[in-house]
């Protein structure tokens, strides 16, 4: 069929330009218009087939294809009208040009596709489909992935593996764990991070979609990719903020927990100096007594064997002698004599016991010290003992190697409150027959003291724990698991450092290393 006259024919159009926008197949192929499509010099013919190429154009959304407008036919005519509908389809579709909605008659399913094909190209996630097979190739990517990602569409679809091989590394594992899930729950979704061209790794989250036909056979799997980097690095500050929180309250609460725990040693130590102090004045004076006693019990003792020798010189009264006899064996004087004597000895030992047990109190305590002086560190050691001498005293001996070391600054009642805990830990490893070694030395200008134990030793996994506030593995009331903490922060105040070494079930060596002059609140220390 061949449209020699268009414009001279009935006024109904032929039914082949109205059944479908594209050339009758009766046309012989037409080669594209080569000058003149608004159709100046051009044949029906030729602008037959332009205005048929602009209606197809235009069935994709593509309302720029030139019209055969050149003419006075009513193909022109019918031109001038396509034209007119297009710029209302463009003026009426938003910047993309491939959104035009169609208007006119059957344009109904053309209408539906256009509005999806604009919501698919603007909607912010990346819309895509795949094969059903699991293998992740893509048959379809929508525009957005050109701006999301910087890849085109076709670059896309083209590679089999670009889905997978543009997975960060660390991702890949997951999804692949749980990626035939889909065939059996229909959906899912993932986040995982995503290669961008420019290499930055993009937080996308996907969510996919099996689609089956009517027999339920896969057909393909649809889903949308979404960026939510700007979310994973709002999370991510936000748990990092909350981990510095979380810390934060842990050091509160450990401050709180030492500032209570050195209260109480603060007050243990006022106590004990108040009662060495309220003791020492009665024992100054049984002391001072017990020594004049002991004067008296010798001259009394003196003189009744002055008074037996004198009445047995008076041989004409031998009643009074046998009188005197009588009472001295009734009141057992030869054993009372002697025995007085060892009482009055004991008692001043015991005194003298009490004295010390006093003087180390006053010691221990050093109520009253903040300032830093230079102590001797060798009777702060020896003071601790007497004082956690029950702690230990039925199960272990101390030996005590001490070497020539000078005059240390430092805050000694504070140090004495190491020494203890590192004793009693000591003591408390020890079951029975156990030795406690305490050895002292110099090196450079530092002092250590190694206190060392044949106990139980300290297991190799909580080596590392035992420093923790809190850290203990004794039970309820017997450890708060304080003391190394504590000893940790007083020693690293000095400058210093403290060491550990154990072996299970061969025994435990700390060893405090300290600088003999230290200025003041010290610098920190490395956590050992
Ligand atoms: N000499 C030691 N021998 C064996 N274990 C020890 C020794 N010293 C400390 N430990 C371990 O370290 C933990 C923490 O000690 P510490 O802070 O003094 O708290 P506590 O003595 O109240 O438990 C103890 O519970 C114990 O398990
Ligand atoms: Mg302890």
């Amino acid at each position: 069929m061949q449209f020699e006259d268009f414009g001279s024919g009935s006024a109904t159009p032929s039914p082949a330009a109205t059944t479908a926008f594209a050339p009758p197949t009766a046309l012989p192929p037409q080669p594209a218009p080569a000058s003149g499509v608004d159709g100046a010099g051009a044949t029906t013919n030729e602008r037959f087939a332009a205005l048929c190429a602009a209606v197809g154009a235009a069935i994709k959304g593509d309302f720029t294809a030139p019209l055969p407008l050149q003419g006075h036919d009513r193909l022109t005519l019918l031109a001038k009208q396509l034209e007119l509908l297009f710029k209302r389809a463009q003026a009426a579709a938003p910047a993309s040009s491939t959104t035009a909605l169609p208007t006119g008659a059957g344009a109904d399913l053309t209408h539906e596709n256009a509005r999806l094909r604009y919501l698919i190209a603007n909607t912010p996630a990346i819309i895509y489909s795949s094969v059903p097979t699991g293998d992740g190739k893509m048959t379809f990517v929508s525009d957005n992935a050109l701006r999301v990602l910087d890849y085109k569409p076709e670059e896309m679809v083209t590679d089999p593996s670009f889905w997978f091989d543009h997975i960060h590394p660390d991702d890949v594992p997951t999804i692949f764990s749980s990626f035939t899930k889909i065939f059996t729950e229909g959906q899912q979704a993932y986040e995982y991070r995503f290669r961008a061209r420019d290499g930055r790794y993009l937080w996308m989250h996907d969510s996919l979609r099996l689609i089956r036909d009517a027999d339920g056979t896969p057909i393909e799997v649809v889903g949308s990719l979404t960026n939510i980097t700007d979310r994973k690095l709002m999370e991510e500050a936000l748990h990092k903020k909350g981990e510095e929180q979380q810390l934060l309250i842990n050091e509160l609460q450990q401050t709180q927990a030492q500032l209570l725990q050195s209260e109480k040693m603060a007050s243990i130590g006022q106590l004990a100096a108040g009662i060495a102090h309220e003791i020492n004045n009665p024992i100054g004076f049984v002391n001072s007594n017990m020594g004049a006693l002991r004067g008296y019990v010798d001259t009394l003792c003196e003189l009744v064997d002055g008074f037996d020798e004198a009445v047995g010189a008076l041989s004409q009264h031998p009643e009074l002698k046998a009188s005197t006899g009588k009472l001295k064996k009734k009141a057992d004087y030869e054993f009372l004599k002697e025995d007085v004597a060892g009482l009055v000895k004991e008692s001043l030992d015991g005194l003298k016991r009490v004295k010390d047990i006093v003087q180390s109190l006053k010691d221990f305590a050093h109520i009253g010290e903040t300032d830093w002086q230079f102590a001797d560190l060798h009777a702060g050691i020896d003071s601790t003992l007497t004082i956690a001498n029950n702690e230990f005293k039925f199960k272990a001996v101390v030996k005590k190697e001490y070497g020539a070391i000078p005059p240390v600054k430092c805050l000694a009642s504070q140090l004495n409150q190491v020494f203890m805990n590192l004793i009693v830990n000591a003591s408390h490893a020890i079951k029975e027959n156990g030795v406690i070694t305490i050895r002292t030395g110099t090196h450079d200008n530092w002092v250590w003291i190694e206190i060392g134990d044949n106990g139980s030793g300290i297991a190799p996994d909580i080596l590392n724990r035992i420093f923790e506030p809190f850290f203990t593995t004794k039970p309820v009331g017997k450890g708060t698991g304080l003391g190394l903490s504590m000893s940790y922060n007083i020693v690293n105040k000095h400058g210093g450092r403290i060491e550990v070494a154990s072996d299970v079930g061969v025994g435990t060596r700390f060893t405090v290393h300290l600088p003999v002059n230290q200025q003041g609140p010290a610098t920190a220390a490395p956590k050992p």
